[in-house]
């Protein structure tokens, strides 16, 4: 019997709108344009402003519309995967408050935290289900609200991350296309140089540690440079070796934004030009879960059925990983 396999039917994105330039953030920190430029590629990030508005309230804007898209009732959907490191809650998970919000009673749902990674984590994840002929109809949310754990007197990192989402919905591929193969891997002793140190069980959250800064990222910038650069592309490499890709077979890679030089250094290490990657990393910063969704949602009108796509990550753990996947519809224009 012919393996059953999962692909993206349809895709949504959202960011919020007000835009936060680097003109705006040299009057918070000391900083210049030419700075975050040249060092990361950002010219401006969207924040989600707004009392009592969270991660959920992203998602809800991406999925809503992907459910019209595709025309899907929410009664339909049979899981909900929402990967994020800014859940609206510790508990219950963000995801479980989407599929409420939007009326998706029928399904199960739970987060799921892999950082920068954690898109495609889900991603795998939730095209298991599919695979397996347990599910049909999975959603699988990325989204953050970052700038509720930046801090906006650290130049160091408040200039890197913005807010944004979006959402795919995986369904058992109609023509045979889909996700073909996926590398995922951890490296916890990574977490020294990239983490939250208050807030959790080991340091909850008490007076002292609002004080210390101790609930924004923490971030040794230099130290995930060098793991991200290297993990990145080799992880791309070996998934196009293991699958027999030469560079010109490679419709488009999809890495995760977190700095244009982290993405130029793996396509090149990947033998791909820079037409044929997905960037957008200066309109929108590092979104984190909602980084490769954005690219994918953007340049959904150019996809061709049979596209071949890596997508890329690196994030917080450490964690990093590769998808290899064959787009499964033509573009919506
Ligand atoms: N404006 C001006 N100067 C700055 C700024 C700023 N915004 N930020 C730092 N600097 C200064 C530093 O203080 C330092 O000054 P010094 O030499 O006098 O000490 C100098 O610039 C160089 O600092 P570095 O940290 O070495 O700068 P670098 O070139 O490494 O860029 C950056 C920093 C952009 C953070 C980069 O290291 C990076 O992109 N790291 C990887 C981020 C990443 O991939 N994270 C993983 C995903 S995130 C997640 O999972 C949640």
């Amino acid at each position: 019997m012919e393996k059953i396999r999962a692909a993206i039917t349809g895709i949504h994105a959202y960011a919020p709108d007000y835009v936060l330039t680097n003109e705006e953030l040299t009057h918070m920190v000391d900083t210049s344009d030419e700075w975050i430029m040249a060092r990361t590629g950002i010219r401006e990030r969207r924040i989600l402003k707004g009392e009592g508005l969270g991660t959920s309230d992203l998602a809800v804007k991406a999925v809503n519309t992907l459910l019209e898209k595709t025309s899907t009732s929410p009664r339909d959907i049979d899981l909900v995967i929402c990967a994020t490191v800014t859940p609206d809650m510790v508990y219950p998970a963000t995801a479980n408050i989407i599929s409420d919000k939007v009326g998706m009673v029928n399904a199960f749902s739970f987060d799921l935290n892999a950082a920068c990674s954690g898109f495609i984590y889900a991603l795998v994840t939730g095209s298991k289900y599919v695979e397996s002929g347990t599910y049909r109809k999975v959603i699988v949310v990325g989204a953050d609200k970052m700038s509720s754990i930046v801090d906006y007197a650290d130049r160091a990192t408040c200039v890197i991350f913005g807010d944004g989402c979006g959402a795919v919905l995986l369904e058992p591929s109609p023509n045979g296309y889909g996700i073909m193969d996926a590398i995922l891997r951890t490296d916890g002793s990574g977490r020294i140089h990239l983490h939250q140190k208050a807030g959790g069980s080991v340091k909850p959250s008490t007076h002292e540690t609002i004080d210390a800064g101790e609930h924004f990222i923490y971030q040794e910038g230099q130290a995930v440079f060098k793991f991200a650069v290297t993990n990145m592309a080799d992880v791309s490499v070996e998934i196009m070796e293991r699958n027999h890709l030469k560079s010109e077979d490679v419709t488009w890679l999809v890495p995760h934004q977190a700095n244009l030089r982290i993405i130029e250094a793996t396509a090149k290490r990947m033998g791909i030009k820079k037409d044929q990657v997905m960037i957008n990393i200066q309109r929108y910063g590092n979104t984190t879960n909602g980084t490769i969704p954005l690219c994918l949602w953007e340049w959904e009108d150019k996809l061709k059925k049979g596209d071949n796509l890596i997508l890329s990550a690196f994030g917080g753990g450490f964690t990093w990983g590769a998808v290899y996947l064959k787009w499964a519809y033509n573009g919506l224009s």
